[in-house]
């Protein structure tokens, strides 16, 4: 499996207003990556994971190259890539999933129902073998499968998601803030089950949070997102020890730490995103980067390698970063 999104635009239009949600964003995954996607609400992290799922909204419209195996699935036929490549080959976990089952039929009649669709030669019985066998992977009791999505806890019916995304054995799998409407345990738990199910079977993963610390444990590189743009992306072992540029210092530093058995006091990088509405000019963090100069202001900066890394920062390069 490799995956490579080369200069992806979505823009979306309401009204006589447009937006560049996802703005000229290039990376590269190989099988068995798994790449952690942190940015503040509203950075593009959900456009981009639906460009890749192809389930933009009708007033976005996307351009650039994404391909899958060598081969371009955002510009291919639609009736193709639905038969070829959703769910088979790349799957979601999305943001608000808690709506993706249908409320008024049973949980394991609806993922019999997926993989018979997808693929015509399998019985119903080893279908209902193959969901049977998930449930357990995923510690769901038998009983999930006769019950209706309602009948679950958040924690369960979050499993059953996962279970519904791994259904196919998909290459890539895109979990869209999947623990953001779980308490702390349910939390701890699923991100537990995409490390062991997801990242340590050989999938490759994509893993779209706000939350730096979550992904920790599961990423092997991170990507931080700003305004639509990657600002930097690179080993995340190399980014916890040294982040280079100034949004991402600001993420590490907003999250608690919490060694010697006392909390730290949380940062916050100050000041909101800007409105993506309206141009702007030079780099989108400078109104909010205590590092900001004159160029900062001008000149948008460019994805370039510094330390093995791409970092959008004029600056990313100097002596002075490594002082905030
Ligand atoms: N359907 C839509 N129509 C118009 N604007 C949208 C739509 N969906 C998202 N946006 C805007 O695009 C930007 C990026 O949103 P999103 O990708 O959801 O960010 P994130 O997932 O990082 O919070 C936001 O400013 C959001 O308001
Ligand atoms: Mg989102």
């Amino acid at each position: 499996m490799s995956l490579e999104v080369r200069n992806l635009n979505v823009t979306y239009y309401v009204g006589k207003a447009s937006m560049n949600a996802v703005r000229d964003v290039s990376f590269s995954l190989e099988r068995g990556d798994s790449l952690g996607v942190i940015g503040e609400t509203g950075s593009g992290k959900t456009t981009l994971a639906s460009a890749i799922m192809r389930i933009l909204p009708p007033n976005a419209n996307a351009s650039g190259n994404i391909l899958l195996n060598g081969e371009d699935i955002l510009n291919m036929d639609i009736e193709k890539f639905r038969k070829t490549v959703r769910w088979k080959k790349i799957s979601i976990i999305p943001q608000y999933s808690m709506n993706s089952f249908n409320p008024i039929k049973k949980v394991g009649e609806q993922l019999v129902k997926i993989i018979l669709e997808h693929e015509p030669n399998t019985d119903v019985h080893s279908a209902v073998e193959r969901v049977m066998k998930l449930f357990e992977n995923l510690n769901l009791p038998p009983e999930t499968f006769q019950k209706y999505p309602e009948e679950l806890s958040g924690g369960q019916r979050q499993r059953a998601v996962i279970a519904s995304a791994l259904l196919l054995n998909p290459e890539l799998v895109i979990a869209d803030e999947p623990t953001t409407a779980l308490d702390v345990i349910n939390q701890a738990r699923v991100i537990s089950l995409i490390k062991t199910r997801i990242v340590d079977t050989g999938h490759t993963l994509i893993y779209i949070t706000h939350d730096i610390a979550v992904v920790a444990g599961i990423a092997k590189k991170i990507a931080t997102m700003y305004a639509g743009k990657i600002m930097e992306i690179g080993d995340s072992k190399k980014i916890f020890k040294e982040p280079l540029h100034p949004y991402t210092k600001g993420l590490l530093a907003s999250v608690p730490d919490i060694r010697y058995g006392k909390v730290k006091k949380i940062y916050y990088i100050p000041g909101d995103p800007p409105d993506m509405t309206k141009p702007f000019r030079g780099c989108p963090f400078a109104p909010r980067c205590s590092l900001a100069k004159d160029i900062c202001r001008e000149e948008e900066p460019q994805v370039r390698l510094v330390n093995g890394r791409l970092v959008a920062c004029h600056f990313a390069d100097k002596e002075v970063i490594k002082n905030v």
